[in-house]
C-alpha cells in the first residue's frame, strides 16, 4: 500500500473517487515512490499549481519554474553589479564568469567530453536551428534530410538548402505509430554517399507523438557522411542525452522547456571539428575579432563566440545554472521515470475511454503503448457516430475546467500530415491563397478538423493532474454535438 498521501482533489472531481484511483495506480507502479520527491516540490516550490486550481498539462509547450529558482536569480542580479562583458572592467569581468560558468554547466549537464562540444547561447532553439541552417555549407552538391516528424523551425532550414542549390528529402513515418521504419531510414541514408555534404535532422523525440526516434540513428548516418542534426527541444526536458555517448553535431534546446526560466534563452551544442566547417552569412559585433571598414576586411572569432551575436543576455544566462542545479535536484531519470509511470497511466486510461454505446470517444495519434514514447499524448476525441469533435471545442471546455493542454497541429505539419492521412495528392492545388481564411482552407483540404489536442507532463506534474484531465475527458462521452459560433482558426 502507498504511503505517500493522495494529492488534493478539486471541488468538481469526487475526492475518494480520486484517492482510491491513486492508491490503485501506486500499487501497480511501485517504482513511483522513488519519484516522491516531486509531489513534495508540488507543495512548495510549485504550491502556486494548487493554489490557484490550475492543471497544467502542456510541459512541451513550456516547463514551469520553481519558486527557489526565481529566488536565487533575483538575490543573484539584485546583490551583484554587472556590466556588459565587452569589457574587462570589474562588473563586465563579473558578469563574463557568471556567463562562463553557466556555459560550463550546460557541456556539464550533457556530459559533453571535454573539448569536444561548445556551448552557443542563443534565444530559443529555433534561434540554434537558425545558426545551423544559415552556416551550413550548402551548395549544388548537397542535400539536406530531414524526417516528416519535424518542427517548422527544422523544416525551414531547407529554404536554406535549396536557396544554394543543394537537394532537399523527407524521410516519410509509418502509419499509425509515427515511426521511421529501419528499412525507410537506410534507403534515404544511403544517398549520402552521393551528397559532398549531407545534413540529416531529426527531432529525438517528437513534439506531436512523443515519439522517441532512436539516438542509435546517429552512429549510421555518420558512417554515410552526414552530419547530424538533433532537435533536443521535445527530449531534453525528460531524459537524458548523454554526449559522451551519443555525438551528434548539432543539437537544439530551449531552456524554458527545460526548467520553466528564464525564458529567451536556448543553446546551440556543436561538435567543434564541424562547427569548423560552417560559414556565416555575416558578421556582427561580439563575433569577430577585427573588421575593417576601408579595406572591407574581418576575422571572425573562433568556437562560440563565433555564433554569438552582439551582446549576450548576460543578467538571463546566470539563471540558466540555476535552472540546471534545480534539474539535477530533483535528477532527470526520476523525472523520466515518473512521466513515463503517470503518461501510460494517461494513455490507457483515454484508449479506455467509450460511449455508452460502445464507440471509442478518442483516437490516440502516435503507437498505442507508452513503449520509447515521451510522456504525452495527441489526440482527438470523437462523437458517438465516430466524427471528431471540433479542438476549438475541447480548449472551451478546458479553459472552463482550468486546464491548460495545447491544441492545433504544434508547428509540426508533417506528423499532422500523416496523423490525418493527409496525402501529398489531396495537398497538392489546395493553397492557403491570400485572403483565404484557414478555416477555408482546412475545409478545402477535407480535415475533419483543425488539428490534435496534445496533453504532455513533466518536470512538476502529479497524479492529479491525470486524473482531472481523465475525469475532463469524460465529459465527452455520449456528446452529440458541439455548440455553434466557434471563434475562428487563426492558424495552425
Ligand atoms: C521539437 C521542437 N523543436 C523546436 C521547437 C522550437 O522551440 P522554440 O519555440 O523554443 O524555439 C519546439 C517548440 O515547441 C519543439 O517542440
Amino acid at each position: 500500500m502507498s504511503t505517500v498521501a493522495p494529492s488534493p482533489a478539486p471541488p468538481d472531481v469526487d475526492a475518494a473517487a480520486q484517492a482510491d484511483a491513486e492508491a490503485a495506480f501506486r500499487d501497480a507502479n511501485p517504482a513511483f515512490g522513488s519519484t516522491a520527491i516531486i509531489d513534495e516540490l508540488r507543495r512548495t516550490e510549485y504550491r502556486r499549481l494548487d493554489a490557484r486550481g490550475d492543471v497544467y498539462l502542456d510541459y512541451t509547450g513550456g516547463s514551469l519554474y520553481a519558486e527557489s529558482q526565481l529566488e536565487h536569480h533575483l538575490r543573484l542580479v539584485r546583490d551583484g553589479v554587472y556590466g556588459n562583458p565587452h569589457s574587462v572592467n570589474p562588473t563586465s569581468s563579473a558578469s563574463t564568469a557568471l556567463v562562463e560558468r553557466a556555459r560550463a554547466a550546460v557541456l556539464r549537464h550533457f556530459n559533453a567530453p571535454p573539448g569536444e562540444y561548445v556551448c552557443i547561447f542563443t534565444p530559443n532553439a529555433t534561434g540554434a536551428l537558425r545558426l545551423v541552417g544559415e552556416a551550413y555549407p550548402f551548395g549544388p552538391l548537397d542535400r539536406f534530410l530531414a524526417t516528416c516528424d519535424n518542427h517548422n523551425s527544422v523544416n525551414g532550414i531547407r529554404e536554406f538548402a535549396r536557396a544554394r542549390g543543394a537537394r532537399t528529402a523527407y524521410v516519410p513515418l509509418d502509419t499509425p505509430d509515427l515511426r521511421v521504419t529501419d528499412a525507410t531510414l537506410e534507403r534515404h541514408l544511403d544517398a549520402g554517399v552521393m551528397a559532398r555534404h549531407g545534413l540529416f535532422a531529426y527531432p529525438a523525440q517528437s513534439n506531436f507523438s512523443g515519439v522517441k526516434h532512436p539516438l542509435e540513428w546517429i552512429a549510421p548516418a555518420h558512417d554515410q557522411g552526414w552530419d547530424v542534426l538533433l532537435d533536443c527541444a521535445a527530449f531534453a526536458p525528460t531524459s537524458r542525452l548523454d554526449l559522451a555517448t551519443w555525438n551528434p553535431d548539432f543539437v537544439a534546446i530551449s531552456f524554458y522547456k527545460m526548467f520553466g526560466y528564464p525564458t529567451g534563452l536556448g543553446a546551440l551544442l556543436a561538435r567543434v571539428r564541424t562547427l569548423d566547417r560552417l560559414r556565416r552569412p555575416w558578421f556582427a559585433g561580439g563575433s569577430v575579432v577585427a573588421a575593417t571598414v576601408q579595406s572591407d576586411t574581418v576575422a571572425p572569432r573562433s568556437g562560440h563566440a563565433g555564433f554569438e551575436d552582439g551582446t549576450v543576455d548576460y543578467l538571463g544566462i546566470p539563471a540558466v545554472e540555476i535552472g540546471l542545479c534545480h534539474l539535477e535536484r530533483i535528477g532527470v531519470d526520476t523525472i523520466s521515470r515518473r512521466v513515463e509511470a503517470l503518461g501510460t497511466w494517461l494513455l490507457e486510461a483515454l484508449q479506455r475511454l467509450r460511449h455508452s454505446g460502445g464507440a471509442p470517444a478518442t483516437r490516440i495519434y502516435g503507437p498505442a503503448t507508452g513503449d520509447r514514447r515521451g510522456a504525452r499524448d495527441a489526440l482527438t476525441f470523437l462523437h458517438p457516430d465516430g466524427r471528431v469533435v471540433d479542438e476549438r471545442f475541447v480548449d472551451l471546455l478546458a479553459a472552463a475546467h482550468n486546464i491548460s493542454v495545447r491544441t492545433g497541429c504544434f508547428c509540426n505539419p508533417g506528423a499532422g500530415e500523416a496523423a490525418f492521412a493527409l496525402s501529398k495528392e489531396r495537398m497538392l492545388g489546395v493553397e492557403l491563397s491570400e485572403g483565404m481564411s484557414f478555416d477555408d482552407y482546412i475545409e478545402r483540404l477535407g480535415m475533419p478538423t483543425g488539428g490534435a489536442v496534445r496533453v504532455s507532463l513533466g518536470l512538476a506534474s502529479n497524479f492529479a493532474d491525470v486524473y482531472r484531465f481523465i475525469s475532463f475527458a469524460n465529459e465527452f462521452r455520449d456528446l452529440a454535438d458541439v455548440p455553434p459560433g466557434l471563434p475562428p482558426r487563426v492558424g495552425c
